[in-house]
């Protein structure tokens, strides 16, 4: 590839979106690299390490995107692939001995945590969920606990979580995690390696819905893990090649074409969304606005310390109004927009926008008020206009 792992470490992060994962310099290569599809290679005799073998093992499409993720979390190893951010999650679980505890914040990205949930059903884990903004009562939950006094086998970590934005002290956290023998994963999802590095915090393993912000265009369906451990990258591999959750390759393309842009699109739309935020949390429709860079979001100070700024998402609890609850105003509101699109997902160059209860895995404690919006990269004035004519609609 044309950038060594310590050419990438000189260089600023928005090159090496756009430089990382191009084939070799050299004459009549092509400057993009090419989609393999092809489900076998050639060979015979016993498989040596590092031979590719078979379509499920390893795909050349997806080494450009892995190894521009690595470099990108500030990994020493390149970042592995997997069919859907779920798919990666569960690979990331499959880390957790049998019967190990898995401490995990209440408010995670729904899809993790009915995951969780079911294995702990089944007996397979015990799951201690916890409001991942106190500090204090996550270190509780890792401590050791219950008749077997057992301590935590991996803390899961999303900040800021899904939907609610909250922020958790990555560093505080990692340290007290470790403390106690745990791995911490951390879901980087909503802040992407631009904003935010949590394997620099302490994070031993970093998860990503590709599908989002990296890949950027709301065209693929994609997830993946980096590690800089080699122990843990072999286990995740080797989760990846028995379960068989892997990339489809026009898909991996498509999230390395979708990366070269990701931080243009960043930039545009985290300033986008601190200008919204503050006209909405001016708006009489508006009871509340959640948004770490608005200085008096509870999670402001915390995030200054850890993130490159405050990612491009918000959350907004809407007023009711001419005699409709304030979910039922929510709704409304979502269908007298006309620019931003109602639907569920984020991280796309499109603002989308949903209220989440709508969701029946969505935990009971999210307000049934509760609309998201993920801010993409359109003229903000264009954004503001489309929400405060819907916002006016609706309040009357
Ligand atoms: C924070 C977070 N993690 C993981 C996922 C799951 O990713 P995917 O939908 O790609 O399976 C999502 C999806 O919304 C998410 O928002």
């Amino acid at each position: 590839m044309s950038l060594s792992e310590q050419h990438a470490a000189s260089l600023a992060a928005e090159t090496v979106v756009v430089a990382a994962g191009r084939p070799p310099r050299e004459r009549d290569q092509p400057v993009n690299p090419p989609i393999v599809l092809s489900s076998t290679y050639f060979g015979s005799g016993p498989l040596a390490d590092g031979d590719r073998g078979y379509g499920r093992y390893s795909n050349p499409t997806w080494d450009p995107f892995e190894e521009a993720l690595g470099q990108l979390e500030g990994a020493d190893l390149p970042g592995l692939l997997y069919a859907s951010g779920l798919a990666a999650v569960s690979s990331a679980l499959s880390l957790i001995p049998a019967g190990g505890v898995l401490v995990m914040p209440t408010h995670s990205y729904s899809g993790s945590l009915v995951m969780a949930a079911e294995l702990a059903q089944k007996g397979f884990l015990e799951l201690r969920t916890v409001d991942i903004a106190d500090t204090d009562a996550v270190k509780d939950a890792l401590s050791p606990r219950g008749p077997a006094a057992r301590a935590a086998a991996m803390l899961w970590l999303e900040s800021p979580t899904n939907p609610m934005l909250g922020i958790a002290d990555v560093r505080a956290l990692t340290e007290a995690a470790h403390a106690v023998g745990a791995i911490v994963v951390t879901d980087n999802t909503f802040s992407t390696p631009l904003v935010q590095q949590p394997l620099l915090l302490g994070s031993d393993v970093v998860l990503h819905s590709v599908t989002k912000y990296l890949s950027g265009h709301s065209d693929v369906v994609l997830g993946a893990l980096v590690t800089s451990n080699p122990d843990i990258r072999s286990a995740l591999l080797h989760h990846r090649i028995i379960h068989g959750a892997i990339a489809g390759p026009f898909e991996a393309w498509l999230a390395l074409r979708g990366l070269r842009t990701l931080a243009l699109r960043i930039e545009r739309s985290q300033a986008s969304a601190l200008v919204l935020a503050e006209r909405l949390a001016a708006h009489p429709l508006v009871e509340s606005v959640r948004f770490p860079g608005l200085p008096a979001d509870p999670g402001h100070e915390r995030a200054k310390t850890q993130m490159k700024g405050f990612g491009s998402i918000i959350c907004i609890q809407v007023a009711p109004a001419g005699g409709l609850t304030g979910a039922d105003a929510a709704d409304q509101l979502v269908r007298a927009l006309q620019l931003w699109l109602p639907a569920t997902s984020l991280g796309g160059v499109e603002s989308l926008i949903e209220r989440r209860r709508r969701h029946t895995a969505e935990p009971a404690s999210v307000p049934e008020n509760l609309v998201r919006l993920s801010v993409g990269i359109e003229n903000v004035e264009d954004l503001w206009a489309d929400l405060k004519q819907a916002l006016d609609a609706v309040g009357g």
